[in-house]
């Protein structure tokens, strides 16, 4: 063996017959069950504005979903994401003043017609949701020794968005909405969570125990916006070829 290499036996594989899977044969994959829940929290997870009950979460469900977005892939290992817990219902509330103000200026941009079916929309649950987690990322860390972000520096944020997927996922799971509040100036976050230059914040998630989870994205009940066929978005082998539907 290569000094400073590791055995395949020593690396820690896991699942069911990894230690003595045969080369070329295939890992097994999950049961049936486990793998219908996994499909199921995808399909179920929903970007939650309404409908939060004020029961705060017990420590160790945050504890678990902390756990599960620190999990996520990161680029070079570098785990950027720093993750602040608000449950003050002041500074809730002087988040939610950000948002109000943030969310004046963006209806501002629209035409008319598009500008009142905005002010129909609930884009936020900041005030009923008992607790927020902000997704900050440390985007000069020196982990993962800048592989894979030489060409591509954002991979740093790219890293946080995907712990934020895995809190979101895990989260439906235990029965926890979550809803992103992306409807704010930076500098006004930077100013209310007294964040220093070296974090970028990422995900503002407003998060709790919810009455029921809507079966589609509330955009679509609220006619803003529908979502994609996949045949759409899918072509193979380079951007101008075929599409599942032949276009
Ligand atoms: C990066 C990001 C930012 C978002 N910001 C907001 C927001 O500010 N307000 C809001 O109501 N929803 C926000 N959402 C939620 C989306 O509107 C929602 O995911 C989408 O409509 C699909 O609905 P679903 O998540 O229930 O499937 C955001 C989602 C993402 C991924």
């Amino acid at each position: 063996m290569v000094a400073g290499l590791v055995s395949e036996e020593a690396q820690g594989f896991v699942g069911a017959g990894a230690a003595k899977a045969k080369p070329g044969s295939k890992a097994a994959p999950f049961s049936d069950g486990e793998r219908a829940a996994v499909y199921r929290a995808i399909a179920e997870r929903r970007d939650v504005r309404r409908g939060f009950l004020p029961e705060p979460l017990p420590d160790d469900v945050l504890d678990r979903l902390l756990h599960a977005a620190h999990q996520s892939p990161s680029v070079g290992l570098m785990q950027p994401t720093r993750f602040i817990v608000v449950r003050d219902a002041q500074v809730r509330r002087r988040v939610y003043e950000a948002f109000l103000q943030a969310n004046v200026a963006a209806s501002a941009g629209y035409d008319d017609v598009r500008r009142e079916r905005y002010a129909g929309l609930k884009l936020d649950g900041l005030l009923e949701a008992p607790q927020h987690i902000c997704l900050v990322c440390e985007t000069g860390s020196a982990r993962g020794h800048g592989l894979g972000r030489q060409t591509m520096p954002e991979t740093a944020v790219y890293s946080t968005v995907c712990a934020a997927q895995n809190l979101w996922l895990a989260a439906r799971a235990e029965g926890v909405g979550v809803g992103w509040v992306s409807i704010f100036e930076p500098a006004a976050l930077r100013a209310i969570l007294e964040l220093p230059e070296a974090l970028t914040p990422v995900a503002y998630l407003c998060v709790g125990y919810v009455d029921r989870f809507a079966e589609g994205p509330d955009l679509e009940r609220f006619g803003w916006e529908w979502r994609a066929k996949l045949t759409e978005c899918v072509r193979y082998e380079r951007w101008g070829g075929a599409s599942e539907d032949g276009h």
